[in-house]
């Protein structure tokens, strides 16, 4: 499926760029052509970036890739210090 018409780029290129090294929007916009022309097609190359495993940091996309949280403790009375 073409994602990008301005450029003629469709997802398996995209797919295939990703697996031979690039994991940023950058680099895809630079190599390929995506998104600089009318800019329509970023949202769905983020997708396809999302889709094929690259890390939503670098992507952009921020749903798709759930960041663990550490759970916070409480500082108990003892290790407060005062101000
Ligand atoms: S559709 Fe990609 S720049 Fe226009």
């Amino acid at each position: 499926m073409i994602v990008c018409v301005c450029k003629s780029v469709s997802d398996r290129t995209i797919r295939a760029s990703i697996a031979e090294g690039m994991d940023s929007f950058d680099e895809l916009q630079f190599e390929l052509g995506v998104a600089t022309c009318c800019g329509k097609c970023e949202e769905s190359v983020r997708d396809v970036m999302s889709q094929s495993g690259v890390c939503a940091s670098r992507c952009g996309v921020t749903h798709a890739h759930p960041v663990a949280v550490p759970a916070v403790q409480p500082l108990m009375f003892y290790e407060r210090k005062a101000a």
